[in-house]
């Protein structure tokens, strides 16, 4: 391994350490990259964000000591660096291994949050009470050898833009042997975002979004989409109530790729875009047309099922960074609704289906229409008005829906500006859904005199329903 020039987040460029020539890397596919791990499975085993140092003491098993190992052996002078302690978390793209960063006196560590809040050592003493110096940890992230450099180098390139915002995750600095990387990022103690959403109540919900949109804010003022918004990619301390933003693996900078989509063109353009469409299509016969010559449509649709926007479902391709404020929706609605994951396609069309069940068909014709397509469904169970959010997280929480005097349930006031921040999130066209800038002056989200949060917040949802 070479020898770490320049280690700290304050480099002028991200620095690969490399060892020896390339070899033959296989590649995969665009195809294979664009589909982010299924919410369901754990993406990460998340740690109990108090056991940091009990980690030492847990069960490793034999094949990830194998891994281990053999990722101590491909880097030279590994194990002199750092201390690997167990796998935390394991990606589509990637694993995660908690270690031991054993120089890290040596540097300046700027981007250690811990440290600057001297939250260990009130005093300003660097040592356990039992005298032994206080281990600094770091999560190494072993980049699977599958994917492409280019992939790889956007995803480290992407985290050093961002470096200067504590709501996302550093790159402290990154190691290459032959079609090897690894990332050293700052250890970040979370919980499983399974083990707290359903007791959380509004108050939790604002502390929470707004750290998350602190961060969506951050990278988007950076012109960068995440294009991965979802809870194992926003690692949430709870005791601590800060988060930060993990995985820029499926991020890209806005314009990248930027093909005209009807979207971005003025109301009466569409309008005659689509009317020459539809009258082009009306004077030829019903069915395929024989050997259609135009080109077929490509989006990117990266992302992560059951988060992705309506505009990437229906391949818009001028994606903005509205995409990612979507998904932080979708994470909002499932708080509310106390269901994760609240979508659950197993394909594209499913998704949309699932968002017509909910939106309604008029709602998704009129979206469709948007980027350019038709959306057309029969089937019977999905109206053409669809349902209000604020019904949708009644009829998931409540075991009833109306009172003992007949009248209908409502949310409490706490819960409704919830749902009318979330109502901003989700709105279907991009431009007319919030920013993540603008979501910060929110009445949900915005600091309230003093800092402290509504007794009405306390109040609602202080016992979740079921
Ligand atoms: N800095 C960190 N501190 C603590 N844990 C981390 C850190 N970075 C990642 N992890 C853990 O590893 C998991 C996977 O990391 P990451 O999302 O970066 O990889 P990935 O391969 O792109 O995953 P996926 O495809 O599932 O989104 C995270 O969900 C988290 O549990
Ligand atoms: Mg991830």
């Amino acid at each position: 391994m070479a020898d770490a020039k320049v280690r700290r987040a304050n480099r002028d460029a991200v620095v690969v350490h490399v060892d020896n020539a390339q070899t033959k890397r296989r590649k995969l596919s665009h195809e294979d990259m664009e589909e982010s791990r299924d919410p369901l499975e754990d993406s990460g085993c998340t740690r109990d964000a108090d056991s940091e140092e009990s980690d030492d003491n847990g069960e490793v098993e034999d094949s990830v000591a194998e891994d281990m190992q053999r990722l101590e052996r491909s880097f030279r002078g590994f194990s002199k660096k750092y201390r690997l302690i167990n796998r935390i978390g394991e990606g589509t793209f990637s694993t995660v291994y908690k270690a031991e960063d054993l120089h890290y006196e040596s540097y300046s560590n700027k981007w250690d949050l811990d440290e600057k809040e001297n939250l260990y050592s009130p005093s300003g003493r660097k040592t356990h009470q039992s005298g032994q110096r206080r281990p600094h940890f770091v999560a190494i992230k072993k980049i699977y050898v599958t994917s492409s450099p280019q992939r790889i180098m956007n995803e480290l390139d992407l985290l050093h833009d961002l470096r200067h915002s504590d709501a996302i995750c550093p790159l402290i600095t990154a190691f290459r042997d032959k079609d090897q990387v690894v990332a050293i990022l700052p250890y970040f103690r979370h919980l499983d975002f399974r083990a707290y959403f359903r007791d959380m109540n509004v108050a939790d919900m604002r502390i929470y979004f707004r750290s998350l949109f602190t961060a969506l804010a951050a990278v988007h003022d950076s012109n960068i989409l995440h294009r991965d918004i979802k809870p194992t990619n926003f690692l949430y301390d709870t005791h601590r109530k800060r988060g930060v933003l993990v995985d820029f693996g499926l991020a890209e900078r806005h314009g990248t790729d930027h093909q005209p989509c009807l979207c971005t063109l003025r109301k009466e353009d569409r309008k005659q875009r689509i009317q020459q469409s539809y009258n082009h299509t009306h004077d030829h016969p019903l069915g395929y047309p024989k050997g259609d010559q135009r080109p077929s449509l490509r989006a990117n649709r990266a992302g992560t099922r059951g988060f992705r926007a309506p505009e990437v479902l229906f391949k818009c391709t001028a994606q903005t960074t509205k995409i990612d404020v979507w998904s932080a929706g979708i994470i909002l609605l499932t708080i509310l609704a106390r269901r994760f994951p609240f979508f659950n396609s197993s394909d594209d069309i499913d998704a949309v289906i699932e968002l017509a069940t909910v939106f309604g068909k008029a709602k998704m014709k009129k979206c469709a229409m948007l980027h350019g397509q038709m959306f057309e469904c029969n089937i019977p169970t999905i109206g053409e008005e669809g349902y209000t959010l604020e019904k949708i997280i009644i009829w998931s929480t409540r075991s009833v829906t109306r009172d003992k005097y007949g009248n209908k349930i409502r949310l409490g006031a706490a819960e409704a500006e919830a749902v009318e921040f979330l109502e901003a999130c989700l709105a279907m066209n991009p431009d007319q859904r919030i920013s993540a800038a603008d979501a910060l002056q929110h009445p949900f989200l915005k600091e309230r005199d003093g800092g402290s949060e509504d007794e009405m917040d306390v109040l609602s949802m202080s016992s979740p329903a079921q």
